[in-house]
Parts: C-alpha cells; sequence; structure tokens
C-alpha cells in the first residue's frame, strides 16, 4: 500500500472528524460512574455519534480481515485487564475498575480514531500508576513526531518508559495510519530502536496507541473473536491520539475541550 501523504484538504477533513472523536470521548465522561453498563455507554455514544454529529461509528460491523466476524458495536470498551476490542454489554461498572473507551468516528469519508482511560469511583493506586505511566507514554511518543525522525523512535520512546516504570507492552496490536481507511499503513509499533523504520515527512497521519500491561506482555483473545486480554489477568492501560506530521513538529488532531493536557515537561 505505501504510506498516504494526506493533501491539504484531506489533512481539514481529518482535524474535523478527529475533533468529533474527542469531543464523543467528552460527552460520555459524565456518565462513566459505578452501577451503568458498557452497553449503555455504547448506546449513548453510538446516538451522540449519529443523531449529533451526523458521523457513522467506524466500528459498528467493522471487519478487519478475514476471519473476522463483523465488530456487533459503536464503540470499545476494554475493562480492566481487557486490553483492546472490549464488546460493550450488559455487565456494569463497579467502583474500582478502569476502562478504555475507543472511538473512531467517519465524517465526511475520513476517520478519527482516539481513546482514554477512564477511572470508576476510587481506584488503587497500582491501577492509577498503570494509567498514567500509559498515558506518559502516549506523550513520550507524541513527542518523537517530527519530519526527518524515524517512526522507531516513537516506539523506542515508549518501550523505554513502560519498561522503566516495570510495565511490559502489547506487541500484537499497533497503532496504524489512518484517513480515508480505518487502518492504513504504516504500522506503528510501540517498541522498538530509535533510528529505526520508515522517515516521518510532513502530511503523514497516524495513531499512536500504546497497550500497557502491569503484568506480563502475554495476551489471550476472549471466545467472542474480538476482546482481547491479559494472559495473566494483570491490569492494562491504553491512550490513543491521531497525529498529523507538520512541517516542524506535529499536531495533535483529536483534540476537544476536555482532552487532557501533555503531562508537565512533554510537548
Ligand atoms: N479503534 C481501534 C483502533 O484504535 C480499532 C477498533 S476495531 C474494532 O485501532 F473493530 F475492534 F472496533
Ligand atoms: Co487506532
Ligand atoms: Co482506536
Amino acid at each position: 500500500m505505501g504510506i498516504i501523504l494526506k493533501t491539504p484538504e484531506e489533512i481539514e477533513k481529518m482535524r474535523l472528524t478527529c475533533r468529533l472523536a474527542a469531543d464523543v470521548l467528552d460527552y460520555i465522561t459524565l456518565f462513566v460512574v459505578p452501577g451503568v453498563t458498557t452497553g449503555e455507554l455504547d448506546r449513548l455514544c453510538h446516538e451522540y455519534m449519529v443523531d449529533v454529529h451526523g458521523c457513522i461509528p467506524a466500528t459498528l460491523n467493522y471487519v478487519p480481515s478475514r476471519g473476522y466476524k463483523p465488530y456487533p458495536k459503536s464503540i470499545c470498551t476494554s475493562v480492566n485487564h481487557q486490553i483492546c476490542h472490549g464488546i460493550p454489554g450488559d455487565k456494569p461498572l463497579k467502583n474500582g475498575d478502569i476502562l478504555n473507551i475507543d472511538v473512531t468516528t467517519i465524517k465526511n469519508g475520513y476517520h478519527g480514531d482516539t481513546s482514554r482511560m477512564f477511572l470508576v469511583g476510587d481506584v488503587s493506586i497500582q491501577a492509577r500508576r498503570l494509567c498514567e505511566i500509559t498515558f506518559e507514554c502516549l506523550w513520550l511518543g507524541i513527542s518523537k513526531v517530527r519530519p526527518g525522525g524515524h517512526l522507531g523512535d516513537i516506539g523506542n520512546a515508549i518501550q523505554r518508559h513502560a519498561e522503566k516504570s516495570g510495565f511490559s507492552i502489547v506487541r500484537e496490536f499497533c497503532g496504524h495510519g489512518v484517513g480515508a481507511g480505518f487502518h492504513e499503513d504504516p504500522q506503528v509499533l510501540h517498541y522498538g530502536t530509535a533510528k529505526s523504520g520508515p522517515e516521518l515527512k510532513p502530511h503523514m497521519i497516524f495513531t499512536i496507541e500504546p497497550m500497557i500491561n502491569a503484568g506480563k506482555a502475554a495476551i489471550r483473545q476472549m471466545a467472542d473473536g474480538w476482546t482481547i486480554v491479559t494472559k495473566d489477568h494483570s491490569l492494562s492501560a491504553q491512550w490513543e491520539h491521531t497525529v498529523l506530521v507538520t512541517e516542524s513538529g506535529h499536531e495533535v488532531l483529536t483534540v476537544s475541550p476536555g482532552t487532557r493536557r501533555p503531562p508537565d515537561g512533554i510537548e
């Protein structure tokens, strides 16, 4: 396929769809409380995306490749030891849970992809630390995005911070180019070697979405064909932004009023 450099018109469309995706996460935040089911969160996000934003939820009926059955919901909700692609259902959230909500919009044919961690009620210090370190990993990766840099710089920065903190990186899933396609080239690994891989060029757009486990890196797929969990049942966290390579550095596209600022000292 090759990495698609986006035109100025495409970049404008990406700014819009990405802002809407982030806005969905702002909207759902107040509903994430003990007792709510992930199915209810899905229903609320679906209605907001379709009725308020005029978007198509990209995950609904999505078939990434052969062997997958269509994804049945409009968002992904991954709770505690679930790493990613958790399917919303009728189980209520409980005090102390951590969960990732991952939203992908399609607006005017273009995809905006972002996810955040949510803390339900009083969360253990260990779980909060995992969420914070993972957020720092995302931003250390973003801080490497500039023309002339390499894709491997991103993974290297993420891996070093996660492993220094005693956590492990999920290898089987990665960030990805995004645009008219949901998952385009390149694959953005969350581990690797600095100065390796393709050179970053202005007008590339891709996601960075590290999945970090408190325990071992090994994963397992659930019988639903989608949900990915840690094999050792340790907690897992993930944050995701869609990022544009600019002439001088980067622009994070998945921003909204409720988007968290980068950690202190990182830009
Ligand atoms: N939004 C996820 C990503 O960041 C992909 C979800 S695909 C689904 O790439 F089918 F599981 F929804
Ligand atoms: Co993504
Ligand atoms: Co996503």
